[in-house]
């Protein structure tokens, strides 16, 4: 297995370009599912999880065609007709996304079997919402050895539909749905991320009828059928967020670039609040830090626009040299915090109360063997290594390789000493 490694202590100073986001690239390669025209999207990030559904979606009935381009790629899906409405248990186990496929196979084909989904170990994940909200559409759904069997042998109807809490995958695969039933369906209590405006925008685009994007009600009328579209990927926010963070770690000036600062407002504000520079314009965000430590600073988690929780991992590595203590608490994973004993290894003084992870700044972190334990948090490693005294091997780094595109080559640019040892 390939391993990282980053000698800590140089500033960053430079340009890095933001790719287009993970989370919005997987639904939309999912939605070419939806059509027997081609989808087209740009601006896809180099990414395995882009690999391991392109594979699903072809087992489905998809073509892919890509293109590589140097803002990223270009994927030309086609999805003629539906081969087979069985997504297998191998590919769905190795990301959680491609449980999304569920939606629109049912919409589109009337019956699908797709396994339980798998992904970071973060928590339990259940899919009781997404289920409840099929089954308010009419469909019949199994459990059946780790399977869920879903029919609508008379199609998907519309429905009102209020999920309990905010989920991104549920609001995406209803919504999915729910572009090809009949009448009108409401998703009241939606999630409202970045990634499900992006995805709704595509869907427009390729026919469907969608109010309230952007709100937490989508009202959507379904439609006979959608057709063929190009879309730019937005950009990934959480990506942007990281090399923000791993600049007020490193000390630096760096600017991200193409990407809008509203997306990841609240993760900007806390880094003001720490003492960082934060400068947005136009699609780039300047980030400063001179040579003052900075100041320990409260976060809590929650749905957008709050701080979210795939940049908790990577603000607390920051806050481990900070001055103070700094309260991390989390409210969408219940077991969001397998990188608190990594980051010890630095040296790092955090305890764990519940939900909460009390950071008490340290002055110096200390290079160590670390292994990376899911995607957000292999990137907290990352960052807490490019401060970090000496040199940091980081091992299992096929997380990182999951959602973060060419990370040692960008975080190079700007003066890191980064490099990678293939296995
Ligand atoms: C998406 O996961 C993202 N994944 C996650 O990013 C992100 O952390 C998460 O949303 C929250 O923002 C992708 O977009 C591919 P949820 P998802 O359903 O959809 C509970 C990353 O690192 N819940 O919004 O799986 C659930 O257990 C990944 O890129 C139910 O109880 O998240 C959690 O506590 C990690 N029942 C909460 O809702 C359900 O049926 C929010 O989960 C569904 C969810």
């Amino acid at each position: 297995m390939d391993k990282i490694h980053i000698r800590g202590g140089h500033r960053l100073n430079g340009i890095i370009p933001i790719s287009g986001a993970k989370n919005a690239a997987l639904p939309l390669m999912i939605a070419a599912l939806l059509t027997d025209e081609t989808l087209k999207l740009t601006n896809i990030p180099r990414l395995t999880d882009v690999r391991t559904l392109g594979k699903l979606l072809g087992v489905l009935g998809t073509d892919v065609q890509r293109s590589e381009g140097p803002h990223g790629d270009t994927l030309a899906l086609t999805t003629p007709e539906i081969v087979s409405t069985l997504a297998p248990y191998e590919i769905v186990s190795q990301i959680r996304a491609t449980f999304w496929v569920l939606g629109p196979l049912l919409a589109r084909c009337r019956t699908a079997k797709v396994s339980l989904p798998g992904g970071c170990a973060i928590g339990a994940r259940p899919v009781d919402l997404y289920l409840k909200g099929l089954q308010k559409m009419g469909a019949e759904i199994d459990l059946v050895e780790g399977y869920v069997l879903a029919k609508a042998p008379d199609g998907l109807k519309g429905a009102v539909i209020r999920s309990p809490i905010v989920s991104v995958g549920a609001t995406h695969t209803l919504l999915m749905a729910a572009t090809l039933a009949d009448g009108e369906t409401v998703l009241e209590n939606a999630a409202r991320e970045p990634e499900i405006s992006d995805v709704a925008r595509c869907l427009v685009a390729m026919g469907a009828k969608i109010e309230g994007i952007g709100t937490s009600t989508l009202r959507i009328e379904g439609v006979e059928r959608l057709h063929g579209a190009t879309h730019h990927v937005v950009a990934d926010r959480i990506e942007a967020g990281t090399y923000a963070i791993a600049a007020a770690m490193a000390g630096g000036d760096v600017t991200l670039d193409g990407v809008e600062a509203e997306t990841f407002e609240s993760a900007l504000s806390v880094l003001r609040a720490a003492g960082v520079g934060v400068d947005a314009h136009q699609g780039q965000v300047r980030i400063t830090r001179n040579g003052e430590r900075l100041q320990a600073t409260d976060i809590v988690t929650q749905v957008f626009p709050g701080f979210p929780t795939d940049l908790q991992a990577q603000f607390m590595a920051l806050m481990t040299t900070a001055e103070g203590e700094s309260e991390v608490t989390e409210t969408i994973f219940e077991n969001r915090f397998m990188h608190v004993q990594e980051l010890a290894r630095f040296g790092a003084n955090i305890s764990l109360h519940g939900d909460k992870a009390l950071v008490h700044g340290v002055e110096r972190l200390t290079a160590a063997p670390v292994m990376a334990s899911d995607l957000r948090a292999s990137a907290a490693l990352v960052i807490a290594a490019l401060a970090a005294e000496g040199e940091t091997t980081i091992n299992r780094v096929y997380h990182l390789d999951r959602g973060f595109d060419r990370l040692e080559e960008k975080l190079s640019a700007c003066g890191a000493e980064i490099w990678r040892a293939k296995a």
